[in-house]
């Protein structure tokens, strides 16, 4: 197997687009990974985890939501930067308490949670669980009756949209202003319910500063309704939905305009003496990811050149809720020794018998060989989880965590517990 960075090059290898601690890991390391392969850098949580916490006051708690990935290394290392989870299934819970992140520190997300997942949290103490809906609070009311309890938070969806991926109006998550105020009536008529705070969380990749200030407007307006009618609360958990550039042509957001827009909006009168949680996946993650597929095969069809890769849409599928993912190219770096100087158009290919299983059209690249990888940056973000992990039983992906000491070490998988898991059995008799 053929690769561009050479022995002697390693202390000084260079791939257009890599950093060279990621390209010198690959260099050396490419040849054993057990691709498909996601490397996560440890330096780029760190970096994204500080841009991030830039954007709000100091004193703001973060929290990292694993469903942008759930892999427990990379929790561990959030929890080791002072962020906690934002969860949002008992497995998510689960992977939490494995990766040592304690249930003070853990937000309970998600929608149509059951009376026994409530019970078993509210036993551990978590920062707070998010209602999503009147029978969640039916449900949260059983779990008061028998003495357990956790601070409440009430999710509100203001029922506007806007640019990025929409999770408000016409969406199923959240509770309208009415519907939140009633339950924090209740609640402070209840002496076991502890009302805290309202949630916010109504859309996801927004790349357009404008379109987060805006998010946050909506924030503010329906904070000072909230104050004006409902009791009063402390809190305010917010995921700002910021985005992350999975496409060629997109943009990163920039972070210094956004940091100086945002941080103008904490100084007024609605944010005085509350306390600001911050939630976030992809801003935190994605940037720490990079997807590594092998070429398995060259093929001439028709005119094209397809290059088949050992994992395509089956253990990648970049950016979840993105329709338009799907004819248009993330950006590719390639690893090979032809390095003769020509590059050809070739089509991109993944391993599943579907035609949607195609990772990038006509793309230019180096003539590439069997063995030689494929990286695709930007994709430690809803790019795993989200695959079509069950299709054609191909083999599931691997990871690795490069340490800032360099070193890298391979993660646990993290569907080793789903694998190892026993269900109840039962039998169907017609
Ligand atoms: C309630 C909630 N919080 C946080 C997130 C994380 O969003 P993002 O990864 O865009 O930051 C999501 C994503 O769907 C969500 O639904």
């Amino acid at each position: 197997m053929a690769f561009h960075l050479r022995k002697d090059a390693r202390n000084s290898p260079s791939v257009p687009g890599l950093s060279d601690d990621i390209a010198r890991c690959i260099a050396e390391h490419g040849r054993e990974l057990p691709t498909p392969f996601y490397l996560y850098s440890q330096r780029l949580v760190r970096e994204a985890t500080a841009s991030y916490r830039g954007l709000f006051p100091a004193q703001a708690r973060l929290f990292y939501s694993l469903k942008a990935n759930p892999q427990a290394a990379l929790v561990q290392q959030f929890s080791r930067l002072g962020v906690g989870a934002e969860i949002a299934s008992e497995g998510e819970w689960q992977t939490c308490m494995a990766a040592g992140v304690s249930a003070p520190h853990v937000v309970v997300g998600g929608v149509s949670k059951s009376e026994e997942f409530l019970s078993s949290v509210c036993r551990s103490g978590p920062a707070a669980v998010v209602l999503d809906s009147i029978i969640e609070w039916r449900r949260f009311q059983k779990v008061l009756s028998v003495g357990r309890s956790a601070p409440v938070l009430l999710r509100i969806n203001p029922g506007i949209s806007l640019g990025g991926l929409n999770m408000a109006d016409g969406s199923q998550f959240g509770l309208d202003m009415e519907q939140a105020l009633a339950i924090a009536r209740e609640c402070s008529t209840n002496p076991q319910a502890q009302f805290v705070g309202l949630h916010f969380y109504f859309g996801s990749q927004r790349l357009m500063p404008s379109v987060i200030v805006e998010a946050l407007e909506a924030i503010e307006r329906a904070v000072a309704e909230f104050r004006k009618e409902g009791p009063s609360f402390s809190v305010v958990d917010l995921g700002l939905g910021i985005g992350v550039p999975y496409l060629s042509t997109e943009k990163a957001l920039d972070f210094h305009h956004s940091r100086e827009e945002l941080q103008r909006h904490w100084q007024k009168q609605v944010w005085q003496e509350i306390d600001l949680w911050a939630e976030a996946g992809r801003a935190l993650v994605a940037a720490a990811g990079y997807f590594i597929a092998r070429v398995t095969e060259r093929k001439r069809l028709n005119g094209k050149t397809f290059l088949f890769l050992d994992g395509g849409l089956g253990v990648h599928n970049p950016g979840i809720g993105r329709g338009n993912i799907f004819r248009r190219n993330p950006e590719f770096h390639f690893i090979t020794d032809s390095a003769n100087g020509e590059f050809e158009t070739v089509t991109l290919v993944g391993n599943l018998c579907t035609p949607a299983d195609t990772l990038g059209w006509e793309v230019t690249a180096p003539r590439l060989e069997e063995g030689d990888l494929v990286i695709v940056p930007n994709s430690g973000a809803y790019c795993a989880t989200t695959g079509a992990l069950g299709f054609n039983s191909q083999r599931l992906f691997s990871e690795g965590l490069l340490t800032e000491t360099g070193l890298l070490t391979l993660c646990r998988p993290q569907y080793a517990q789903a694998l190892t898991e026993t269900r109840p059995q039962f039998s169907y008799r017609p």
